[in-house]
């Protein structure tokens, strides 16, 4: 059970539709001749027929049609889900359809609901099923701890028709990704003031009782011994201390490890270098990143996916106080380069710069980073789609595979050795910040400077796309706990 949605595989017939309150087509224009094929109970069949015969406006992905029929002595609900235009009946269109869905199934007080589309006929289509079972559970979500009078809709069963042989596993898996993005987003949606560094240690360490992952608090005396200043300084401004969190996954001996690193600003005021007051209060979601790399470690390892993974989380709160670090310092990295602090806002860039060295000292052979780094990512990208800043084009390649399988959108941007002149420093070693040119670009350049040399990396900026602005398709106006199900897709890649 997940944001009160239990799902359940049946395959096609008749009896399946019984004591249903609803049903949800899940149509794209190119199947819905085939409404005649999924049995449907008369009332059903009919009106599905008739109403697609008169509008073809319906199919938007995303847009649900709700049309009410009498059944006996009680109401059939008759949602349609539109999928697309069809062509080649994309799983994401099945994701969007399925999140719109599963809040019009809540609005309309669904119990006992049916999913049938007639792509799932073909028993091939396994990556729409899981898609659709993702997108229904993720649009479901609601984050509502904080309302002292929260409704909450009734626990709707909710059966999938497919001709899919693995349906059941397929669901399952669905499951447990959708229920570790929702943890993330969780993470993400409480404020900074619920959130700090040591919450994220706590929630590491739970999740180490309950599941096979080996997990490493570092906290500041430790970060300190092994020289990790460029941490320790974002932190130094808050009364919250920063810490650093690994957690070590193995499900495939003595394969190479691929660490996935994450940003933990559980709340970014800009530092002495402060922020403008409007919508600072969004900056909570500056540790997205970590969220989403301890959302897919939960997911990992439930799932017993076979690979290797560590994951990291860079945690501190960026403040602004008499022991802040200020503009012009200048900080050791434990890798021995020097960094000179062009502004304090610029804070995610060097908690990575440990973070990634961390991982590197644990074995990585293989580093992702994902971070809410820069502002430019959304001026160069838009709210869509992330940056991604790498040395290795294949494991680009890995990225934007696992990203279109997870229904989120990736756009490699160049990185130029000329790039690297802008983080050069007069007085250090590196800038953290060269101004609003390529920003995105200068920010990734600077983290992969702190990878051990000859290891392939990639940079996620996820700036844009980390909270969203409107509740659409399985998106849910707040934290998106965006890159969560890449790294998941990823993890069952490798
Ligand atoms: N967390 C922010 C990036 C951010 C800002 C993401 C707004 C989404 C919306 C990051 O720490 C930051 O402040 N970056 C600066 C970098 C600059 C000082 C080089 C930015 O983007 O302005
Ligand atoms: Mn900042
Ligand atoms: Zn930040």
């Amino acid at each position: 059970m997940l944001n009160q949605f239990q799902c359940t595989a049946a395959e096609f017939n008749a009896a399946a539709y019984n004591d249903a309150d609803s049903i949800v087509l899940f149509l794209c224009k190119e199947c819905a001749a085939a409404i005649d094929k999924l049995e449907l109970p008369e009332a059903a069949a009919k009106a599905a027929m008739a109403y697609t015969a008169q509008h073809d406006d319906i199919y938007d992905a995303g847009s649900v049609t709700t049309l009410v029929m009498p059944q006996g002595e009680k109401l059939l609900t008759l949602l349609i889900a539109g999928c697309g235009e069809g062509k080649d009946c994309k799983p994401n269109n099945f994701r969007k359809a399925a999140g719109a869905a599963a809040r019009a199934l809540h609005k309309a007080k669904a119990q006992k609901a049916v999913l049938a589309a007639p792509i799932m006929l073909n028993a091939e289509r396994s990556k729409n099923l899981q898609a659709l079972v993702e997108g229904l559970y993720l649009g479901a979500y609601t984050f509502n701890r904080f309302k002292s009078e929260a409704k909450q809709a009734p626990l709707c069963e909710a059966t999938v028709l497919s001709a899919v042989p693995e349906a059941a596993a397929i669901i399952n898996a669905a499951e447990i990704s959708a229920e570790a993005v929702c943890y993330a987003r969780d993470l993400v949606n409480n404020p900074g003031n619920v959130v700090t560094p040591q919450t994220m240690a706590d929630d590491a360490l739970k999740l180490g009782q309950e599941l096979p992952l080996e997990i490493t608090i570092m906290d500041e005396t430790l970060m300190e011994a092994r020289g990790m200043h460029a941490l320790l300084a974002v932190g130094q401004g808050s009364h919250n201390p920063s810490c650093l969190v690994a957690l070590r996954y193995n499900g495939n001996g003595y394969a190479p490890y691929t660490a996935f690193v994450g940003k933990g600003i559980t709340f970014d005021s800009g530092g002495i270098s402060i922020k403008p007051d409007d919508n600072m209060g969004e900056m909570k979601d500056d540790m997205t990143g970590a969220g989403a790399v301890l959302g897919a470690m939960r997911a990992i390892a439930r799932l017993g996916l076979k690979c290797n993974v560590i994951g990291v989380l860079a945690c501190a709160e960026n403040m602004p106080d008499g022991k802040a670090q200020r503009p012009g310092d200048i900080v050791r990295a434990a890798n021995g380069k020097t960094i000179e602090v062009v502004s304090t806002d610029a804070e995610g860039r060097m908690v990575l710069a440990d973070a990634v060295w961390y991982a590197c000292q644990m074995g990585a052979k293989k580093v992702i980073d994902i971070a809410t780094l820069t502002g430019a990512v959304i001026i160069a990208l838009g709210n869509e789609t992330s940056g991604i800043v790498a040395n290795d084009d294949e494991l680009v390649e890995q990225i934007k595979l696992a990203g279109r399988m997870a229904g989120e959108n990736y756009w490699q941007l160049p990185s130029l050795p000329e790039c690297k002149e802008a983080i050069k420093s007069d007085v250090a070693d590196l800038l953290n910040s060269a101004g609003r040119a390529g920003g995105c670009i200068t920010g990734g350049l600077f983290i992969g400077e702190f990878v051990d040399k000859d290891i392939p990396w990639a940079h996620l900026d996820i700036g844009g796309t980390s909270t969203a602005t409107k509740t659409e398709g399985f998106k849910v106006k707040g934290g998106t706990a965006f890159g969560t199900m890449t790294l998941i897709k990823l993890a069952g890649m490798l």
